[in-house]
């Protein structure tokens, strides 16, 4: 199996509610590596960049709102099959929907506030990454 990365972001209420180091647990438990990783904010700008592809949508004042709201963590992992696993490991957008022993089913409050972002492919995966850090923060 091939060795990739994914890119995620612990999320506003997530951060705000103490669970970072339990959700990076979860993480590092299940055999992701970190490959870069900071502590930060996004402004409505940043925050509506980087979720564009959903511009569309009628929740993304909302989205943008809210991942404005306060400070994140942003991380490139890096694993086997890494954006399926991880998306294996956060579960469904929706908490309500997600499996038992997920990350979402944990901490994620709504669909809205659901605790961790994951990216859907590698493509994705590669332009989030590039987002949020430079080649020499990468380790
Ligand atoms: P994420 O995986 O970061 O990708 C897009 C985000 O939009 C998603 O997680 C949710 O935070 C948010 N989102 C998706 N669907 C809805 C919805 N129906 N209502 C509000 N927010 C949503």
């Amino acid at each position: 199996m091939a060795t990739n990365r994914t890119f995620t972001m612990i999320k506003p209420e997530a951060v705000a509610a103490g669970s970072m180091g339990k959700i990076l647990d979860m993480i590092m438990d299940n055999g992701f590596r970190v490959v870069a990783m900071k502590y930060t904010r996004l402004s409505r700008q940043e925050a509506g960049t980087f979720y564009a592809v959903h511009k569309e949508r009628p929740f993304y004042g909302e989205l943008v709102e809210y991942m404005a709201s306060g400070p994140i963590v942003a991380a490139i992992l890096e694993g086997d099959n890494a954006v399926q696993r991880f998306r294996d490991l956060i579960g469904a957008t929706d908490p309500t929907q997600a499996a038992e022993g997920t990350i979402r089913k944990r901490f994620a409050e709504s669909k809205a506030k659901n605790a961790v972002h994951g990216s859907d492919s590698d493509e994705n995966a590669a332009i989030e990454g590039a987002f949020f850090f430079s080649g020499r923060e990468q380790f």
